[in-house]
């Protein structure tokens, strides 16, 4: 069967209630991970903190590279078996990185779940959409099979998949790229889970797509109190979604604040730069490549600021130790000396 088109957004159907209290709280402390390849060590990701209550949302922006899907990766156990994986990472108080693989997959969808960039690499593509939810439903809560699939069905309601009833027998081959995405976030929401990482969800998709499923994602966040992490290299589309953002680069948090901070008040070189190669301060669909130069090599990283070989007002003491964070007003922080010099 050919993909269907694109069909506009569906009225609202009524909210999901959450089915029980919600009050996860998302902590994390230094996280830092460190992968293989061949011979060499590679510093993905290099001491993250961060606390997210229930109901709010963290963007994380950075360039391609930066260490963003591995972070996500990590809290979900889903890192290769040779990675190492350090700091303290707490969901609702429980520690997650000591727990036993079994109980991580207890954990996975129902408290926390995470929607991919790529659907096709949450989607298996022998099962039917339908299927593939509701096996989710019987295996966490222990539902019935037909309760599941009615589950199933009033996820693919929720995320406005139109004729949701008969979609529920289709393979994934047999949606369109914007339905699998849809598809996606109703197998990540099916558990109704406390935390939902969010991949860079729309960036494969076209602009009106995009806008429908950042909408949509918020719509549904707040309906359920999720708090929800989300991935993007786009400006425009963090202005959009978030509360909170985290310009990550060489897998560090180099500034965070508000939305509006990041925006009309970057204090790093590295969020100004991002900000002025896209113009007028966050349009929607521009791409971060345009600072010159490259990211860092993560397996030969050097002491000091990673971004001190881009930087043009880089200086001696840059290079040579690791810049302080300064926290600035409303509580973000800034990793430059030289906002340490105006704070
Ligand atoms: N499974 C892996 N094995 C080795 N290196 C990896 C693996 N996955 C990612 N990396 C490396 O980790 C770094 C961060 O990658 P990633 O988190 O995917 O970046 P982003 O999501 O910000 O584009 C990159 O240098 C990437 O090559
Ligand atoms: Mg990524």
């Amino acid at each position: 069967m050919a993909p269907m088109p694109e069909a506009p957004i569906m009225e609202a159907p009524a909210p999901i209630a959450p089915d029980r209290d919600r009050g996860a709280t998302l902590e994390l402390q230094n996280l830092t991970v460190r992968l293989y390849r061949h011979d060499s060590e590679i510093a993905a990701v290099n001491g993250v903190s961060f606390t997210l209550a229930p109901g709010e949302t963290l963007t994380i922006l950075g360039e391609s590279g930066s260490g963003k899907s591995v972070t996500l990766k990590a809290l979900m156990g889903l890192l290769p078996p040779r990675a190492r994986v350090g700091g303290v990472v707490r969901l609702a108080g429980q520690s997650l990185l000591d727990l036993p693989r079994a109980a991580l997959s207890r954990l996975r969808g129902r408290r926390i779940s995470m929607v991919f960039q790529e659907p096709m690499s949450a989607l298996d593509p022998v099962y039917t959409i339908g299927t593939q939810i509701a096996e989710a439903i019987v295996r966490h809560e222990g539902l019935s099979r037909r309760a599941a699939m009615q589950r199933a069905q009033e996820m693919l309601e929720h995320v406005r998949i139109p004729s949701a009833r008969r979609r529920l027998s289709n393979y994934p081959h047999e949606m369109s790229g914007g339905m699998r995405q849809r598809a996606m976030i109703a197998l990540a929401l099916a558990c109704k889970p406390d935390v939902l990482l969010a991949d860079e969800p729309t960036t494969a998709l076209d602009v009106t797509v995009q806008i429908q499923i950042l909408l949509l994602l918020r719509q549904l966040q707040q309906e359920l109190g999720m708090a929800m992490v989300f991935v993007t290299h786009d400006m425009g589309v963090a202005a959009e979604i978030s509360d909170r953002v985290a310009v990550m680069y060489a897998g560090r948090f180099v500034e965070t604040g508000t939305a509006r901070q990041i925006i009309r008040d970057p204090r790093h070189p590295y969020t100004a730069g991002l900000l002025s190669s896209t113009v007028h301060g966050g349009r929607r669909g521009d791409s971060l490549e345009a600072i010159p130069g490259a990211p860092p090599d993560l397996a030969a990283l050097q002491r000091g600021c990673a971004f001190a070989p881009r930087c043009r007002w880089a200086e001696a003491r840059c290079r040579a130790t690791d810049p302080p964070a300064v926290v600035r007003d409303g509580g973000g922080l800034v990793r430059c000396v030289r906002a340490a010099a105006t704070a």
